[in-house]
């Protein structure tokens, strides 16, 4: 499936709903809810079994996934500010909250959880000009140095603020 081009058109998100959508310990969608599909516009049948990937958006820095499969495949929950792509190149902004889910006898990963909430415009300004800081470096000198940026803006923040509390306390304060 090819994919959509972007277009600069923002879905406005009902503030009370949840998007939520889960996948395999490979990021292969299992389920999503009626919410998910009605956002992203595709059918359900067009969006279980793919890869989570499928409504990724262009804008986004490739070392923001790769904090995510770090923190989430140790079995650790993560917070983040994410911009998605729908089917129609539509755009939509939201916090998302990851968890694993693990098999209750053996403790073992079994898949991931993401429920995403909309957020305001404070927020998405104050992230959309961190990633768009970190994809120019990404497209430039590569992710290395975008994560480099990345650890020292947030040590900007304070001495233990990390990604996922920084994402969390902006969301919390905005
Ligand atoms: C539970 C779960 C939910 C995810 N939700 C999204 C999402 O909403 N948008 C997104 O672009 N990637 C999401 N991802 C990350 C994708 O799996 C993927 O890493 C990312 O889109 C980057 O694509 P790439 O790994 O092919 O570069 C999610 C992963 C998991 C495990």
């Amino acid at each position: 499936m090819s994919k959509p081009i972007p277009l600069d058109v923002e879905i406005e998100l009902d503030p009370k709903r949840y998007i939520v959508s889960e996948t395999d310990e490979k990021g292969k969608i299992t389920y999503c809810n009626d919410y998910f599909i009605e956002v992203a516009g595709y059918t359900k049948a067009e969006l279980i079994g793919k890869s989570h990937s499928i409504i990724r958006h262009p804008d986004m820095p490739r070392v923001v996934f790769k904090l995510l499969w770090e923190t989430i495949s140790q079995g650790k929950n993560i917070n983040a500010v994410v911009k998605n792509l729908a089917k129609d190149g539509r755009y939509y902004w939201i916090f998302t909250e990851f968890e694993s889910r693990k098999d209750t006898d053996t403790g073992k990963i079994i898949g991931y959880h993401a429920a995403r909430k909309s957020i305001s415009k404070f927020i998405i300004e104050v992230v959309a000009n961190l990633y768009k800081e970190l994809l120019e470096i990404e497209k430039n000198s590569g992710m290395n140095e975008s994560e480099k940026y990345l650890i020292e803006f947030l040590k900007d923040k304070g001495d233990d603020m990390n990604f996922s509390n920084f994402m969390e306390e902006i969301h919390r304060f905005y």
